[in-house]
């Protein structure tokens, strides 16, 4: 009879689940999923030896296991600490891993522009959203940031090292996905950059996978860039036979074009499957694809905004319980005279324009300059 596998216990802000041996925190509190999960900028399931290096998620060690109760001593890398049987994990319940995290951020943006109104990434960047979540309104770094000039890594890719965070992810595919690495980082400290030293093209047939993995606009795909804006294209999955990868994928469509096309992501932002060149930049017609159906997207992101397909309206209770429909306490025309009062402005299917926003006072004064006329 086999034998049955013990797992171990652990407790991630309050809530206990059973894992095997050799999860690391991380993967446990991805189990638990929502907000119990410590961010990840560095750490890519895909990439053997990934993390370690951003300390975004970083938690708190209340007991280190049955056997030895005692905390850690320091905040650990959940990424890579594993899990003992009987460990207390504090995560968003944690003072310190708050207050830790935001330093954090606070480095990681010593550097990094904020350009996110011109950056390819914006709407799908997770530093993007961990300022927001963590970050401070100002800086207090009064030194002037690194800057790089931005240069094409070959005829897809192009680096932009200035908002680089160095997470060694798309060092780790060129090595693991590629198995030919011409670029990696160069010099080390405030002097460490993504390089091919000797300006070499990266241009293996699964080098496109290092702008999916990249967590911010550093690697960018050249024949998407500047075209549109992630939140205005609508993902549809979709499959071809490939005979170099499995051909599955997501494209990305505003209207009939197809914009860009990049690997399916899972919950995490972490790519299901590495997809060649071939499919993500040569392959953007309806034609070259067998279309599944629109790509499921967080509720959450931006990028689901404006793509209901159906609305749903709360049902309203307030007539229901007090017997009556509630009482126009004010009307705004009766306050403001920022337009007139038949125009009303929430009833709009556009933009208002400086027409709609005509005074009552601006009109009473053309008419009276009209009948002076
Ligand atoms: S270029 Fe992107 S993927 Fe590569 S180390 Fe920098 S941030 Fe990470
Ligand atoms: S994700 Fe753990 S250190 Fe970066």
């Amino acid at each position: 009879m086999a034998e049955e596998k013990k797992l171990f216990n652990v407790t991630i802000d309050n809530i206990t689940i059973q894992v095997e041996p050799g999860t690391t925190i991380l993967q446990a509190a991805r189990q638990i999923g929502g907000d119990v999960t410590p961010p990840a900028m560095c750490y890519y399931t895909k990439l053997q030896g990934s993390g370690g290096k951003c300390r975004t998620c970083l938690v708190e060690v209340a007991a280190g296991s049955t056997a030895d109760p005692r905390p850690m001593p320091k905040l650990v890398a959940s990424c890579r600490t594993a899990i003992m049987d009987g460990m207390v994990v504090k995560n968003i319940t944690s003072e310190k891993v708050m207050d830790a995290r935001n330093g954090v951020v606070e480095f990681l943006l010593i550097n990094h522009p904020l350009d996110c109104p011109i950056c390819d990434q914006a709407g799908e960047c997770h530093l993007q959203d961990l300022s927001y979540e963590h970050g401070t309104e100002g800086t207090r770094f009064e030194f002037p940031k690194r800057l790089f000039e931005k240069y094409d890594l070959g005829p897809y890719i192009q680096l932009h090292m200035t908002r680089c965070i160095l997470c060694y992810r798309c060092v780790q595919v060129a090595d693991q996905v590629t198995g030919k690495r011409v670029h990696g980082v160069l010099d080390r400290g405030d002097h460490a950059q993504i390089a091919t030293y000797i300006e070499k093209a990266l241009d293996n047939e699964f080098i496109g996978n290092v702008i999916d993995v990249c967590p911010v606009g550093a690697l960018t795909d050249r024949t998407f860039r500047f075209k549109n804006r992630v939140w205005f294209l609508k993902p549809v999955d979709a499959h071809r036979d490939c005979p170099t990868c499995k051909g599955e994928v997501t494209l990305w469509y505003r209207g009939d074009e197809v914009f860009r096309v990049t690997g399916r992501k899972d919950q995490w932002g972490e790519v299901k499957d590495w997809i060649c060149n071939t499919c993500r930049f040569h392959t953007k017609r309806t034609s070259d694809w067998v279309i599944e159906g629109p790509t499921k997207v967080n509720r959450h992101s931006v990028i689901s905004q404006g793509h209901y397909t159906k609305l749903k309206k709360p049902e309203e209770t307030f007539d229901k319980l007090m017997g009556r429909s509630p009482k126009l306490l004010l009307d705004i025309h009766d306050e403001s005279e920022v337009n007139l009062p038949e125009v009303r402005l929430s009833e709009f299917n556009r933009p208002p324009t400086a027409e709609d926003y005509i005074t009552t006072k601006a009109l009473t004064e053309g008419k009276e300059k009209g009948e002076e006329n």
